[in-house]
């Protein structure tokens, strides 16, 4: 079996979880260049992938199991995806922001953010016009510098928000981290798949 993760928070909060399922890197990731990193079990190996990837690589069966934000998956937007277990990890929310004290312009509005797919579809469901403009990160600079009037990004404690003179406005939904599963792997790696499921669900459970 073969598990997709990113590096970072989604990486140090899974850790536990795969702990508590049995299975343990055997390499440390944060130091090491590999991207396939075996483990303790030998039927599992970890592949370490950029966040937004996770969904592609188990869509296609590169991978049969990852751990994606549900934001990246509302944004990947595909149906191919089993998605059994919420791991209430990397918990945020996705939110609109602005510069503090600068009013929302009448008409059309300019939003900068990454998350593209799930912009338009906010923009629409509130049938609000909107231009969206794809970035790749930094998106709190967008309004500063008079690209963009609003940015949509997920926001924790706030303080990049407030480090950067802007201020959260609307929720469009609070996020974590979920277990995804490729269809095809689900039923023919069906054992070894909930087995998975069933060990990290109980860890989930344990630490709420
Ligand atoms: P990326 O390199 O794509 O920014 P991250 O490791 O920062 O990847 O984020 C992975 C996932 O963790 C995101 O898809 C989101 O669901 C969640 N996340 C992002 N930023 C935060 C944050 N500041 N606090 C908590 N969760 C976050
Ligand atoms: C994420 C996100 C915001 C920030 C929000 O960035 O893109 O910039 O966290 O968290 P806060 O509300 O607690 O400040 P991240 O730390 O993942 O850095 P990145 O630019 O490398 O994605
Ligand atoms: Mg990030």
């Amino acid at each position: 079996m073969t598990i997709a993760l990113s590096k970072g928070r989604i990486l140090k909060d899974t850790l536990p979880l795969l702990k508590a399922a049995g299975i343990e890197l055997t390499e440390d990731p944060g130091q090491s260049r590999k991207l396939i990193i075996p483990t303790t079990h030998p039927d599992v190996n970890l592949l370490i992938v950029r966040a937004s990837d996770v969904p592609t690589y188990v869509e296609y069966g590169a991978a049969d199991v990852g751990v994606a934000g549900k934001d990246v998956l509302l944004e990947h937007g595909s149906t191919e995806l089993y998605e059994p277990l919420d791991l209430n990890i990397a918990r945020c929310k996705l939110m609109t922001a602005g510069k503090v004290g600068v009013p929302e312009p009448e008409g059309r509005i300019k939003v900068a953010t990454k998350f593209v797919n799930v912009a338009k579809q906010y923009y629409a469901s509130i049938g609000r016009q909107a231009d969206v403009i794809k970035l790749y990160g930094s998106m709190e600079l967008a309004p500063l510098v008079g690209l963009a009037d609003i940015i949509i990004d997920v926001v924790d404690t706030g303080n990049t928000l407030r480090a950067n003179g802007l201020e959260p406005r609307d929720l469009i939904r609070t996020i974590s981290s979920r277990l995804v599963v490729n269809k095809a792997s689900m039923k023919v790696k069906h054992d070894a798949v909930s087995r998975l499921i069933d060990q990290m669900s109980r860890a989930v459970q344990e630490t709420c």
